[in-house]
């Protein structure tokens, strides 16, 4: 199939594809790997220059524990995630699944069983929907590198990598995602021979999203550590770590707070996004309490405010909403969401509103909010003093309004048109 038939083809279904996508919101992603062992990165084989056969040996010491997939799954579940990607192979070429294509692989090595399988029914039985990431780069593979200058070394190359989606593929029952990685050291779609890949990859799994990291724009955008909307019409997810590496790495004391995933979630959400948050789980599979603690913590929040987050939702951010020093948007139909994070006292004013408000209440419960509003300014009167949100200093206020809500302020007083 040429690249332009192929593009074609997957734009008429695309919007169906990423119906349940988008109302998810919030995924967990899973770095897990031999590096594990070493605590510092998964990048550790290529930043420490760790030659391949010091490295390989990584793969007879690596015992996990029974399922940890089904910790992973509880957590992302009690979090509010709706889906889960797991590393199937990342840079360091170790394969997770029961593959044909290398025995550089779980069931073959250390661990002794097919870690993929064991994620994929700790989805199924947690009703998660399920996501393989695959690295395109490769740094164990003989012809990983070499591929880029030497034809036979490509056509091998390709060859495995085609071998191990299609495996990944036709293996485990439906899978919803396929999340490709660096395309190093190719540098095309055309080189990578993506067309062809990814076709295939549909052809087994008609409902399959894919995202846009091998060389092919496909379904969805990557932005990867800051959480930034693409243009409108244009499905993406931001991907983030929780504390600077994807892998395990016990001496980073740079974890995110459960009100920053909140934030980040915010974000997401008025952009029409995604937010794919990493745990990378120690090398016995278990979750670093850093993370569990926090993502606790986020879903007794979501738990309670969850309206103002999952769903259709419009776009609020630059479009319709301005910015406020005390709070951020979210919206949808006739309903505005106010997260205010910097809790003002006993009156929170909001300017600029251009639509009438009918009722005001707070989302966690329901209890009504006194106000007044004039043409230019809504004051929400009696608040508490203090946030009244104890599990993260994030507290949701709804509006509901008499038509879809935008907000104009300017930059001076006097708007200008
Ligand atoms: C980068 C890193 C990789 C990580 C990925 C997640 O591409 O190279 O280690 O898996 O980001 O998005």
């Amino acid at each position: 199939m040429d690249q332009e038939t192929y593009l074609k083809q997957t734009a008429e279904t695309r919007p169906e594809r990423l119906r349940w996508w988008q109302e998810a919101r919030f995924g967990m992603f899973i770095h897990w790997g031999l590096y594990a062992q070493l605590g510092r990165h998964e990048w550790v084989m290529n930043r420490e220059r760790i030659p391949v056969e010091a490295y390989e040996k990584l793969a007879d010491t690596w015992h996990p524990k029974a399922r940890p997939a089904r910790e992973w799954a509880t957590l992302a579940k009690q979090a509010g995630m709706k889906y889960m990607v797991m590393t199937t192979k990342h840079h360091e070429g170790f394969c997770l699944w029961n593959t044909q294509q290398t025995d550089y692989n779980a069931v073959q090595r250390g661990p002794g069983r097919d870690l993929v399988q064991e994620f994929v029914e700790a989805c199924r039985e947690f009703d998660l929907k399920i996501g393989f990431y695959y690295s395109l780069m490769d740094w164990h593979h003989p012809d990983g590198a070499r591929c880029a200058k030497d034809a036979d070394a490509r056509r091998r190359f390709l060859d495995f990598t085609q071998g191990c989606v299609r495996e990944l593929m036709s293996n485990y029952g439906k899978i919803d995602i396929l999340w490709y990685d660096v395309s190093w050291p190719l540098t095309d779609a055309e080189a990578w021979e993506s067309v062809k890949m990814s076709a295939m990859a549909r052809e087994l799994q008609p409902h399959l999203l894919i995202n846009n990291r091998a060389k092919l724009p496909e379904d969805f955008g990557t932005p990867e550590e800051h959480v930034t909307a693409e243009a409108a019409g244009r499905a993406w997810e931001a991907c983030m770590t929780f504390n600077g590496s994807w892998g395990y790495m016990p001496i980073s004391p740079d974890w995110r707070s459960a009100r920053e995933v909140l934030m980040m979630l915010r974000t997401a959400a008025a952009g029409q996004g995604n937010l794919l948050l990493n745990i990378g789980p120690a090398p016995d599979g278990s979750v670093p309490l850093e993370a569990v603690d926090r993502l606790t913590a986020v879903g007794a929040w979501i738990d309670q405010n969850g309206e103002a987050l999952y769903g259709q939702v419009d776009r609020a951010d630059r479009e319709r909403m301005d910015w406020m020093p005390t709070g951020a948007w979210t919206i949808r139909g006739n309903n505005a969401y106010y997260w205010c994070h910097r809790w003002p006292g006993r009156e929170l004013v909001i300017g600029g509103l251009r639509a009438g408000v009918k009722h005001a209440s707070f989302l966690k419960d329901g209890t009504p909010i006194a106000f007044e509003q004039t043409e230019q300014r809504l004051v929400l009167k009696n608040l508490p003093h203090f946030d009244p949100d104890p599990i993260a200093g994030v507290t949701v206020i709804k509006l509901v309004c008499d038509a879809p809500p935008e907000q104009r302020l300017g930059a001076g007083c006097v708007l200008l048109d």
